[in-house]
């Protein structure tokens, strides 16, 4: 199939680009180059030996969707990538995120379902599920727009207007794919994550640690009800989560369906340094600080949906995660920026 990954250039996009060249489809990313590089679209074809072409752009811009059509077009799917995803900046930054993220999914509805669309892929996330009660959460578990903050809502309104879409376009397909936490990078180590500035997510922060660009882990809060009083989150694999978009697409189905991508096997804080730790075989600095405002105790999945009708399931470990992680850090200290 032919598919135009919208935000392919970022983390999940490259890794996604990756699966499906690999796969034997073909891509094209579409990306504005907000969070990520160039260098990371020519990664792409050093690992697969196969073209990804990015058009630098705004997914948001009809226009500019349209010239991807004509130039690059037809495409058999949409896989929608692009958004901004850090939750404490929404909560700063509110229409920001409102406008980049439901936006770009109007613009690329708009113009795909004039040319004929038949499948679009949209990257949701775990943190749509409002009710901690529901844990292990599964596809049916509540979910709200009365979420903690904007970048969630915007995730949990885009799902209601793709599925509204779907309701009144019958030929096309909607799979929503609500990821928990990506972590990792492809062993190779020449694509993954690669956050402006200071991360605010755990697994890049501890890298950086490791590396010796900040100088401790800080640990928000050890008194949560869980094991060892540390958050519990459902660590994914990025590699595990590209595989699970390609089978995702590859099975598509007319009307509107919902995947978690998830272990289902939720590991702490403490957890995910001891295993970052193993991967660099020394110990890191921590310190326990206070909780971080908006964090939840718990959020994990119960994968079986996918693997019941997508024959997904994870197949690689958090020590994995950090081993991959690991080789990406110390091959590109300064991530893209050479
Ligand atoms: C994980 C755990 C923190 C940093 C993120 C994204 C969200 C969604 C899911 C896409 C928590 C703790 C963290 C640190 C710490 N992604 N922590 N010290 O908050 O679960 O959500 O992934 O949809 O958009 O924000 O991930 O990595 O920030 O935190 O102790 O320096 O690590 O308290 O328990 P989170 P995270």
């Amino acid at each position: 199939m032919r598919v135009l990954l919208a935000g392919g250039a970022g983390y999940i996009g490259t890794h996604t680009a990756v699966a499906l060249l690999d796969a034997g489809h073909e891509v094209v990313l579409l990306d504005d180059l907000s969070a990520t590089s160039a260098i990371a679209a020519e990664r792409v074809q050093e690992i697969t030996g196969k073209p990804a072409p990015l058009v630098i752009g705004d997914a948001k811009d009809d226009a500019t969707v349209a010239r991807v059509f004509d130039e690059y077009g037809p495409f058999d799917s949409i896989i929608h990538l692009a958004a901004h995803k850090a939750v404490g900046e929404s909560t700063q930054l509110p229409l920001k995120y409102y406008a980049n993220n439901l936006d770009s999914t109007f613009a690329l509805l708009r113009v795909g379902l004039e040319r004929g669309l038949k499948s679009f892929v949209f990257s949701s996330t775990g943190t749509v599920y409002s009710d901690p009660a529901d844990l292990p959460f599964t596809e049916e578990s509540t979910t709200s727009v009365d979420l903690s903050n904007p970048y969630s809502k915007s995730k949990r309104m885009n799902e209601k207007v793709l599925e509204d879409v779907a309701a009144v376009t019958p030929d096309l397909a909607v799979t929503v794919l609500r990821y928990f936490n990506p972590v990792g990078a492809h062993a190779s180590g020449l694509i993954g994550e690669d956050p402006a500035g200071i991360p605010n997510n755990l697994m890049p922060f501890v890298s950086r640690v490791a590396i010796g660009t900040l100088s401790e882990v800080g640990i928000f809060g050890d008194d949560y009800d869980t094991p060892d009083g540390t958050g519990l989150r459902d660590y994914i694999h990025v590699v595990d989560l590209a595989a699970g978009h390609v089978v995702a697409l590859e099975q598509a189905q007319p009307g509107y369906a919902v995947y978690n991508l998830g272990t289902g096997e939720p590991v702490s804080v403490k957890g995910v340094v001891a295993a970052f730790e193993r991967a660099i075989g020394r110990e890191l600095p921590v310190n326990i600080k206070p909780r971080r405002p908006g964090d939840v105790a718990a959020t994990y999945c119960d994968p079986a949906k996918a693997a019941r009708e997508l024959g997904w399931k994870a197949q690689l470990t958090i020590d994995d995660a950090c081993r991959d992680y690991w080789t990406w850090q110390t091959k590109n200290p300064q991530g893209y920026n050479v």
